[in-house]
C-alpha cells in the first residue's frame, strides 16, 4: 500500500531526527502496538534501541516465547527479557480487590522497567506504541467522564519520573491502520492481526486471588479456546476472545468419581475501540465443543460457562 509505505519513510525519517544519536528504551507487551513502534524505531535508529519486555507471570501460553523469537531471532532487535514472575506473585498474593490488583501491577511493571533502564545505562528517550484512540481517551478509557471504572495500566509517568522524551510514532495511527503498517514492515496476518491483551494479563481475568498455580490452569483453557476460534475459521471476526478462571468451585462428575473444581468462564465481544462491545454469538454446537475439550483437558476445571453481557453495562476484561 503506498500511503503506508509513505508513513513508514516519513516516520523513520521523523525519529531520526529526534533522537539523533540518543538512547531509546521501548517496553514490549507482546501485543500489535508497541511491537510495531518497536519495529519502525529500529528501522530508524537501528541498535540505538533496545527493548524491554517484563515477564510478570500473567502471559498468555508461549506469548514470551513468541515475543523473543519474533524479536530476537527475526528482526535482530537487542532485547531484554525481565522474568519477575516471583516478585508478581509474590505482590499479588492474598490480594483480592480488582482496583489493588491493578494499582499494583502497574506500579511494580514501573519498577522493573526502570531497574532495567538504569542496568543497560539508562536512555535518552522512552519509546511507546500510543495510539490515536488513546490520545483522546486518556482523561476516561472505559466509563463516564468523571468516575475511574479501572485504572489502566500503561506506562503513564514514566517519563517524567526518569526523565525521558517520549517517541511515539503510532499517535495518528488507528488500530487497523496500525495493523497495516505492520504488515509493511514485514510482520505476518497472524501476528498483527491478535486480539488486544490488557497490560494486567491475567490477573484481571482470574477474579480473587491470583496465584501462579491459577494462572497454569487459565494459561491451559485459554489455549484450548483460542485453539477452537481459529480452527472454526472465527478469530477474525471477533474484537477479543479469552477465558477467565471464577473464584467458585462446583460439583461434577468424571467417570465414577464426584469432582470438585473451578469454573471457567468464556467471554468473546465484537467491537471497533473496546469502547462499547456485542456478545459474539457462537453456535451452541461450538461453546459445547469448547466445553468439553476444556473439563477434559485441564486439570482443576469442571465446569464452563459462556459470558453474555455486552459492553454496556458490562465491561470486556472482568475486573
Ligand atoms: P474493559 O474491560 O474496560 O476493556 O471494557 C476495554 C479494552 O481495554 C483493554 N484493557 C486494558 N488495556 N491496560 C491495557 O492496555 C489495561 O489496564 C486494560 N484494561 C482493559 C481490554 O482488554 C479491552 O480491550
Amino acid at each position: 500500500d503506498w500511503t503506508m509505505a509513505a508513513y513508514r519513510e516519513t516516520k523513520v525519517a521523523q525519529i531520526r531526527e529526534q533522537v539523533g544519536d540518543g538512547k531509546v528504551i521501548c517496553g514490549l507487551s507482546g501485543g500489535v502496538d508497541s511491537s510495531v513502534a518497536a519495529i519502525l524505531i529500529h528501522e530508524a535508529i537501528g541498535d540505538q534501541l533496545t527493548c524491554v519486555f517484563v515477564d510478570h507471570g500473567l502471559l498468555r501460553l508461549n506469548e514470551r516465547e513468541q515475543v523473543e523469537s519474533l524479536f530476537r531471532d527475526h528482526y535482530n532487535i537487542p532485547l531484554v527479557v525481565v522474568d519477575a514472575e516471583d516478585r508478581f506473585m509474590a505482590g499479588l498474593a492474598g490480594e483480592t480487590d480488582p482496583e489493588k490488583k491493578r494499582k499494583f501491577i502497574g506500579g511494580e511493571f514501573i519498577a522493573v522497567f526502570e531497574e532495567e533502564a538504569a542496568r543497560i545505562g539508562g536512555a535518552d528517550f522512552l519509546a511507546q506504541g500510543t495510539l490515536y484512540p488513546d490520545v483522546i481517551e486518556s482523561v476516561s478509557f472505559t466509563g463516564g467522564p468523571s468516575v475511574t471504572i479501572k485504572s489502566h495500566h500503561n506506562v503513564g509517568g514514566l517519563p517524567e519520573r526518569m526523565n525521558m522524551q517520549l517517541v511515539e510514532p503510532l499517535r495518528e495511527l488507528f488500530k487497523d491502520e496500525v495493523r497495516e503498517l505492520g504488515r509493511e514492515l514485514g510482520l505476518n496476518d497472524l501476528f498483527v492481526g491478535r486480539h488486544p491483551f490488557p497490560g494486567p494479563g491475567l490477573a484481571i481475568r482470574i477474579p480473587g486471588e491470583v496465584t501462579k498455580e491459577r494462572c497454569d490452569i487459565l494459561r491451559k483453557a485459554d489455549a484450548i479456546y483460542l485453539d477452537e476460534i481459529r480452527k472454526a475459521g472465527l478469530y477474525d471476526a471477533i474484537w477479543q476472545a479469552f477465558a477467565v478462571l471464577l473464584p467458585v468451585k462446583t460439583v461434577g462428575v468424571m467417570g465414577d468419581y464426584r469432582t470438585y473444581d473451578n469454573v471457567c468462564g468464556l467471554r468473546a465481544v465484537t467491537s471497533t475501540d473496546g469502547m462499547t462491545a456485542d456478545v459474539y454469538p457462537f453456535d451452541a454446537h461450538f461453546l459445547t465443543g469448547c466445553a468439553t475439550r476444556i473439563v477434559n483437558e485441564v486439570q482443576g476445571i469442571n465446569r464452563v460457562v459462556y459470558d453474555y453481557t455486552s459492553k454496556p453495562p458490562g465491561t470486556i476484561e472482568w475486573e
